[in-house]
């Protein structure tokens, strides 16, 4: 165990700028940011062309432990962030079992404990009756509710019980929001369809908007505290935008639904490509670049959602729907920096400081005294091509394969250790659990 760090003469990143300064790291925390700082520690990390940034916080990822190990592990999973530079993620209920009382959470939290590099915590599971779990379950980021059915059998169908959800306690709600009833409507209209371009029709922009209305409206309703998970579609960025929503709902998006698009996406990938809610024509994944730029949605997210390639390649509809994405989020938002789309500032915001306001992570998303210590290193000038058989998560593949990265994570460090260095692990350290402080408290 390293116990102290001195980051020299560096560039940091932060949500509220660039600055240059010496970062003291000890016993997991940053002690000091300054000048002249004292040079007896353990390790001193000095290289003027590296940049020090925040550590990402990916709240969506699916690390399919335990149950569904055989598509990914929290081992696995974890060292895919951990190669990404995400240093906390929330984990999905939708595990096997799924995860939806406190000693199912309890036994995640023993697992990642074991096996997990990087933070982790882990929502509870929506069921038709298990809203009082919900609340018993201490330190998680939230409930997450499917409003459709997705992968896994957790969905609540009943209006009635989705709103006793919302009338009912202060905890932070997160939707896949999609109309089970529009979607069921649809996948009639294309019954016997073996094309997946109809995925798309079949979960379409109407579907994702009007479950993001009810949630939004039931939110709205009862002041509480709302996050919609992976929004896709123009339709929904411009009604939240038009929206009073300050500190009670907040959104994220996933790199795939802002940098793929169909139908090429589908062309290229057939059902590698199909994932819910699916991936859209351009002008949505545009849409989605601006609502994110304009602040209307606050976080990047993965929705890292590994199938292996037997699973993928069952045809449509039979493929299970998703796809992988963790290692690879940080990067190709450094390639959009390095092409000027966006600053290394904007990255910070949505990759660590919103995550860790929107869900009130204690101490975490800001390079700051007295934070923990979960910094990356990152080389602006470095460059690689996504390929195959570099893929860290089990799945071992990736609908960003040929893509060209220009800007990478080279070091990742958890509270003050190094996890991964430049595609070397170090798989003796352990991540902690993420402390999550109460800021859907009334109208935050
Ligand atoms: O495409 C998806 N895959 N959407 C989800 O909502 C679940 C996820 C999964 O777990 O595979
Ligand atoms: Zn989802
Ligand atoms: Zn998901």
């Amino acid at each position: 165990m390293i116990e102290s760090i001195l980051f020299r003469d560096m560039s940091l990143v932060t949500a509220l700028g660039l600055r240059h300064a010496d970062v003291l790291v000890e016993d997991g925390k940053i002690k000091t940011i300054g000048w002249d700082l004292p040079q007896n520690v353990e390790l001193i990390v000095e290289d003027s062309g590296l940049l020090l940034l925040p550590g990402c916080i990916d709240p969506h990822v699916h690390f399919r432990d335990p149950g569904l190990t055989h598509k990914e592990d929290l081992e696995s999973g974890s060292r895919a962030a951990a190669s990404g530079g995400v240093t906390t993620f929330f984990d999905m209920p939708n595990t096997r079992p799924s995860a939806t009382s406190p000693q199912t959470i309890a036994e995640k939290k023993r697992l990642a404990s074991q096996k997990s590099l990087v933070n982790y915590n882990f929502y509870i599971g929506a069921t038709e009756d298990n809203l009082d779990d919900c609340l018993a379950c201490e330190n998680i980021p939230g409930i997450k509710i499917f409003m459709g059915s997705s992968t896994g059998d957790l969905m609540i169908k009943d209006p009635k019980v989705l709103e006793r959800f919302f009338a009912t306690g202060s905890r932070l709600i997160a939707v896949h929001a999609e109309d089970e009833a529009m979607i069921a409507e649809n996948k009639a209209r294309f019954e016997g369809s073996r094309d997946v371009t109809d995925h798309s029709r079949i979960r379409s922009s109407e579907a994702a908007l009007s479950a993001t209305r009810l949630a939004v409206s039931l939110a709205q309703r009862y002041m509480h505290r709302l996050h919609i998970c992976h929004l896709t579609s123009q339709e929904e960025a411009s009604f939240l935008a038009n929206l009073e929503t300050e500190g009670l709902i907040s959104t994220e998006v996933s790199p795939q639904h802002l940098l793929l698009s169909s139908p090429s996406v589908y062309d290229k990938w057939g059902t590698m490509g199909q994932i819910n809610p699916p991936i859209r024509e351009a002008r949505h994944g545009q849409a989605l670049w601006r609502a994110l730029k304009a602040g209307t949605i606050a976080c990047i997210a993965t929705d890292h959602a590994p199938h292996t390639l037997e699973e993928k390649a069952l045809g449509y509809p039979h493929a299970h729907s998703g796809m992988p994405g963790v290692e690879h989020a940080l990067p190709l938002m450094l390639t959009l920096v390095n092409q000027n789309k966006c600053s290394l500032v904007d990255v910070v915001r949505w990759m660590s400081t919103h995550p860790a306001n929107a869900f009130g992570i204690d101490k975490k998303g800001r390079i700051e005294e007295g934070y923990d210590a979960d910094l990356i290193l990152v080389d602006m000038n470095a460059k690689k091509i996504i390929k195959r058989d570099h893929i860290v998560s089990k799945c071992g593949w990736s609908a960003f394969e040929g893509h060209r990265l220009h800007g990478l994570p080279i070091a990742t460090f958890v509270n003050g250790q190094m996890v991964y260095r430049e595609g070397d692990f170090f798989t003796q350290i352990k991540g902690k659990e993420a402390r999550i402080l109460a800021p859907w408290e009334g109208h935050a």
